[in-house]
């Protein structure tokens, strides 16, 4: 399938800079900013089209790994969004682990595990000079400085504490040449102005333009498992859900003898469908019962989101409305839209029908998974009613029905 795998990360990384927000309060299109930033020093640091295209998608992947992190932190008990992390260096670890999933043109071993370290050592691993390749002390680089500045907006003011930040951490958290490098291109209040919301789409597509590429239906799988992952990690009630989804989907593409291409395309779809789920406060998402209204909507607007994040995505469709219309029922009673039968395909129905049977017989922390039988009845029910395709209900009672 042609891909742009760079338009595909853009779009990922507004679901990453939700829980970057959430952990360290970053702004919205912080991995962006860190990836234009990254772009224009590469440039000056003599990379060529690719190498550049690699470090850009390492930086929008930065923080790929901090919802399995925070889980791991939670599981020991620690209040990994308040204060206490213990153990920093394994949202590296995990992060570089997850980059080998995805087909970058080169060799960007130790960008993600080295995303921390300083020039003099003190970073949370403790490499330094000549250790630390070049991809990780750019994104070293971007990201601490829109972290603790919001390069969202600089006003005169901020460029000239900036500007002296720089200058301290030479030798210190940034290596000489860099810092350089980085005074030279953001010399004025007006060199960050393509940083703010609305020009960093535009200032990143200048700086490298949207490519498309062939990836075989293995390596769309390999995509589907990387995001996957890491959306399946926001919360620990729905730990297998995505992946499980995928994997009915799969199932169900060769019951129907879906292609080798239109399998890949749909497990992929399957595996982002809740992808807007990484914009939901995680204290919502694992309240135990009794959300209110207002917590409730903030629940469905996932769905909203996904098709948002989705659409982003160049060349994406129809995969992301076999994804994110996945809560659409075919009597209009759905969301985000509240589409109606004629406006529901056979691949969106199957999605929803399998979204609902994945959830209910899935073990959650405060359930066990429904058994094949009684889920069924469920879904039977729902297209008695008219909410669901009865034809593909009766194909996962025999698909799944042992
Ligand atoms: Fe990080
Ligand atoms: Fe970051
Ligand atoms: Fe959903
Ligand atoms: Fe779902």
């Amino acid at each position: 399938m042609e891909l742009s795998l760079n338009s595909m990360l853009y779009a990922f990384s507004r679901g990453l800079d939700y829980v970057e927000h959430d952990l360290v309060g970053i702004s919205s299109h912080h991995s962006k900013r860190v990836a234009y930033i990254c772009a224009l020093l590469g440039e000056q640091f003599g990379l060529n089209e690719n190498e550049k295209s690699d470090v850009v998608g390492c930086a929008l992947l930065h923080d790929s790994a901090l919802p399995e992190y925070i889980q791991e932190e939670a599981n020991q008990g620690n209040e990994v969004l308040k204060s206490k992390r213990t153990n920093m260096a394994r949202h590296c670890v995990i992060g570089e682990e997850y980059a080998k999933q995805i087909p970058f043109h080169g060799n960007v071993d130790n960008f993600i595990l080295y995303h921390h370290e300083a020039a003099d050592g003190n970073g949370i691993i403790g490499k330094k000079g000549d250790e630390i390749p070049l991809g990780a002390s750019l994104i070293h680089l971007g990201d601490q400085v829109d972290a603790i500045f919001h390069l969202s907006a600089v006003s005169d003011e901020k460029y000239s504490k900036i500007a002296d930040f720089i200058k301290r951490q030479t030798g210190k958290l940034f290596a000489p040449s860099q810092a350089e490098a980085f005074l030279d291109i953001f010399h004025s209040k007006e060199s960050f102005m393509y940083m703010i919301d609305r020009e960093i789409d535009n200032a990143l597509n200048k700086t490298l333009p949207l490519y498309h590429e062939n990836y075989s239906p293995e390596q769309l799988v390999s995509f589907a498992s990387f995001f996957a992952r890491i959306i399946d990690y926001k919360s620990r009630f729905t730990r297998d859900h995505s992946m499980g989804l995928a994997k009915k989907a799969d199932a169900m593409s060769n019951y129907y003898h879906f292609d080798a291409e239109k399998k890949a395309q749909y497990y992929l779809a399957a595996a982002l469908h809740d992808i807007g789920k990484l914009a939901v406060d995680s204290n919502i998402l694992e309240k135990p019962s009794g959300l209110t209204p207002a917590e409730f909507t903030a629940i469905q607007d996932h769905a909203w989101i996904s098709y948002s994040i989705l659409s982003e995505i160049d060349g994406f469709q129809p995969l992301g409305s076999w994804a994110a219309l996945h809560h659409e029922k075919l009597d209009g009673s759905g969301y985000p839209f509240g589409l109606t039968a004629p406006e529901l395909g056979f691949e969106e129905r199957l999605m929803a029908c399998l979204d609902i049977y994945q959830a209910l017989v899935e073990k959650r922390p405060y359930k066990d998974g429904m058994p094949h039988e009684k889920a069924i009845g469920i879904l039977d029910k729902l297209a008695v009613a008219g909410r669901i395709d009865g034809d593909i209900v009766s194909d996962l009672n025999k698909g799944f029905g042992g």
